[in-house]
């Protein structure tokens, strides 16, 4: 079984300065967690700290620095990554779209407009001749959240409130995936999605308003996206984080007293157990799990965390379900998105003024019982 940590990109490389998250956050992100300067060093860490996966994404906007000009030094240095990692046995688990875009297909529209969809393919077609040794790609990372933030909630450039929107989206990141998916695949790759996967239920049981909502999440937030690929999933690449309730369509809220992240998402281990199982019965493929993790100060709350998650993963595969994976979210403390530096997701903790890594407890906690599981 695969035992990593992921990271993405924009998240982690630091300086970014073609993808339109750059402009959103006017460079906020600068060196992120200074990945692509200190990618080396980063492997061995990941070596020693006996993980035998690596989560992490290809930038897009850093290869395709303009519609029809690729930089093919990017190119080389995400080659030299993928290298090191299969010399040192670690495999590779390329994301090829964590939510950020190339400058230059935001202004074009985005994934708002399927004509669109065709840029992407390019680099998919790129990718997939200059790395025919990835096993595993997985392809969109989390539509569901990209257009529910950037269409639904409106956190997330281009920062809008229409549903319609937030379908034609997801629509076409489906359609995407599958063309995606056609060039791809052959028989030596397993491609997926990693579909974000929350646990709904109703913040009244006996209130029909808050069941009609939470059931609603559940088919559109959780499933609508898998339903329409689900042809084209060799597995299935879960991030599960939390449980929420909910009042009405996407108003919820996470009950008091409940062990919370530092971001006051509740901490729920048996949701993964539920959510695994019901995933399996549903679509009968085998499981990664693409994400799990914490934000927290408090590294024995992670240690615990860990510890409990993989409780429940251990039951899953004693019930039979066949899981082929478990990447905890993050390797490294890194940039969340709107919320900024502040949440540290990290096995590895990152001083963000000077790039300096510190490993923490719970990367060793992680690293002894990936030993005693692979034993
Ligand atoms: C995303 C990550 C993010 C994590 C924690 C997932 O939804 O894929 O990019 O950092 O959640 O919020």
């Amino acid at each position: 079984m695969l035992w990593g940590s992921g990271i993405s990109a924009y998240q982690a490389e630091g300086d970014n300065v073609n993808s339109d998250w750059w402009v959103y956050d006017k460079g906020k992100s600068a060196k992120a967690s200074y990945f692509w300067y200190k990618w080396k060093d980063d492997i061995e860490l990941l070596k020693q700290l006996g993980q035998n996966a690596f989560r992490f994404s290809f930038e897009w906007s850093r290869i395709y620095k303009s519609e029809n000009e690729i930089d093919y030094s990017a190119l080389d240095t995400y080659r030299k990554i993928v290298d090191k990692l299969l010399e040192y046995n670690i495999e590779p688990i390329v994301t090829l779209w964590h939510f950020s875009n190339p400058i230059w297909f935001y202004n074009k529209g985005g994934w708002l407009r399927k004509e669109n969809i065709g840029y992407f393919l390019d680099f998919v077609e790129l990718i997939s001749k200059y790395f025919q040794d990835i096993r595993y790609f997985i392809i969109l990372n989390e539509p569901n959240v990209y257009s529910f933030k950037s269409y639904v909630e409106g956190s997330w450039p281009p920062c809008e409130k229409s549903i319609k929107k937030a379908l034609i989206t997801l629509n076409n990141l489906s359609k995407a995936y599958i063309k995606a998916y056609q060039i791809l695949k052959n028989s030596k790759r397993l491609l997926s999605v990693a579909q974000n996967l929350v646990i709904f239920r109703p913040y009244k049981l006996y209130n029909p308003i808050n069941v009609i909502s939470s059931f609603l999440n559940d088919k559109l937030y959780n499933f609508l996206f898998l339903d329409k690929v689900k042809k084209y999933l060799d597995f299935i690449g879960i991030n599960y984080y939390t449980r929420v309730f909910v009042k009405f369509f996407s108003n919820f809220v996470y009950k008091k007293d409940r062990d919370k992240n530092c971001l006051g998402w509740e901490v729920y281990p048996k949701g993964i157990y539920i959510i695994t199982k019901l995933v399996y019965r549903k679509y009968k493929k085998p499981i990664m799990i693409t994400e799990n993790g914490i934000c927290t100060n408090n590294d024995f709350q992670r240690i615990n965390f860990i510890k409990e998650h993989v409780e429940y993963i251990k039951k899953c595969i004693k019930e039979g379900i066949k899981i082929i994976g478990y990447i905890y979210w993050a390797f490294l403390d890194n940039y969340e998105w709107a919320e900024g530096f502040g949440p540290r997701f990290g096995l590895i903790e990152v001083d963000y003024e000077t790039g300096n890594r510190k490993i923490r407890n719970s990367a060793y906690f992680y690293r002894e019982l990936i030993y005693n599981e692979k034993r």
